[in-house]
């Protein structure tokens, strides 16, 4: 056997006995590292003739290399080693009860939302989405708001930047653009709800700059206010889990419907508690009106042959309306408190069946 030889079945053996990553490291270092035997060996090579040095210099590169892989696999298996030793000790008692400050909740608004989609699919309503950074086409101008309309200042819009055809997206104030792009997509008869997230800039005790409307859409050929008074009587009924429901239908103006009507229902204050559905007060809950022939003809849909209803709800609103709860900002601040005493169990999936809250 010669010198090099020997040398290698000496690393071997070392690398082979290292028990731990420590040892392992030490054999390495002592094998490879700057002062290590194979470079102090290279090192030899300079003082070689030409001939020696073509004999021994792949000889040596060949150690390292075998040495290098006959590290990397004792280290690899001492780390399998240390795996299976972990696995063989640890145990997770699956019998223990879960940490009782671990408890997540379904925030309020997420509950209302459920709640609002069993209802209005009991109605027999589907559920339509759209993007929030909206173009402002469908944000304004097919809804019946062109670029000189007063309604664009009441809305307190977040622009994006300009782009370089001069046009700029939104984040859309309000939820009614998903009626014009649910029209666009799908010929009448149409029934749909769309809730979803808002953005309008204003934050006081009742306004975040991020809210959550639901929008509705009843679309066919004999659709009248008598099906739209309907439908919100019955959805608040349901809502509010009350028997009978009081509602005012108030004229007002809507670009995109006409007629317009704002809805209030009927309450009354109960030692600090709000009953819907009795009283003499009236909260307003939402904006309504039978769809504009403008809207359905940016809509491709034919004012001739068809008409509908549309609404347009807070979400936050009628969520802080039925849980009692005061101040809308603290729905947005992740305050674990306020998560913990508004928020509904994660099992407790509102049904109509079921029971909703
Ligand atoms: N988009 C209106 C708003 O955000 C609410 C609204 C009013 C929606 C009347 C409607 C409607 O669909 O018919 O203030």
């Amino acid at each position: 056997m010669n010198r090099i030889d020997t040398l290698e079945r000496e690393l071997l053996d070392g690398i082979a006995a290292a028990a731990d990553e420590p040892s392992l490291e030490a054999a390495r270092v002592a094998a490879l590292g700057k002062k290590g035997v194979i470079p102090e060996l290279m090192k030899g090579l300079g003082a070689m003739t030409p001939e020696e040095r073509k004999q021994q210099g792949p000889l040596l590169n060949s150690l390292k290399d075998r040495v290098t892989d006959a590290i990397a696999a004792r280290r690899e298996a001492l780390k399998e080693q240390a795996l299976e030793a972990r696995l063989a000790t640890e145990t997770v008692d699956v019998t223990l009860p879960v940490r009782p400050e671990a408890r997540g909740t379904i925030h309020p608004v997420r509950h209302v939302y459920d709640e609002v989609i069993q209802i209005f699919g009991d109605l027999g309503f589907a559920v339509a989405e759209g993007p929030h950074i909206e173009d402002d086409f469908y944000n304004f101008t097919a809804l019946n708001i062109p670029p000189e309309h007063p309604a664009r200042q009441e809305h307190d819009t977040f622009y994006l930047r300009e782009k370089p055809d001069g046009t700029r997206k939104v984040l859309r104030t309000h939820t009614s653009p998903v009626q014009i792009r649910t029209m666009l997509a799908q010929e009448p008869p149409i029934r749909i709800i769309a809730p979803g997230r808002t953005f309008r800039s204003d934050s006081d005790q009742t306004h975040t700059p991020m809210f959550h409307q639901i929008e509705g859409l009843v679309i066919d050929e004999t659709t009248h206010l008598g099906h739209l008074k309907w439908v919100l009587e019955e959805f608040c009924k349901a809502f509010f889990e009350v028997d009978k429901v009081k509602m005012r239908f108030r004229a007002s103006h809507f670009p995109f419907t006409e007629p317009s009507m704002e809805v209030d229902i009927g309450y009354r204050r109960e030692g600090g508690q709000i009953r819907i559905g009795e009283g003499d007060s009236w909260l307003e809950i939402l904006g309504s009106g039978m769809v504009h022939p403008n809207v359905l003809i940016a809509s491709g849909v034919d004012p001739a042959r068809y008409q509908g209803f549309a609404f347009g709800m807070g979400l936050d609103r009628i969520a802080m309306l039925k849980y009692g709860i005061p101040d809308l900002r603290a729905f947005f601040e992740a305050d674990l408190r306020w998560l913990r005493h508004y928020g509904f169990s994660a099992l407790d999936l509102p049904t109509l069946a079921g029971g909703l809250s």
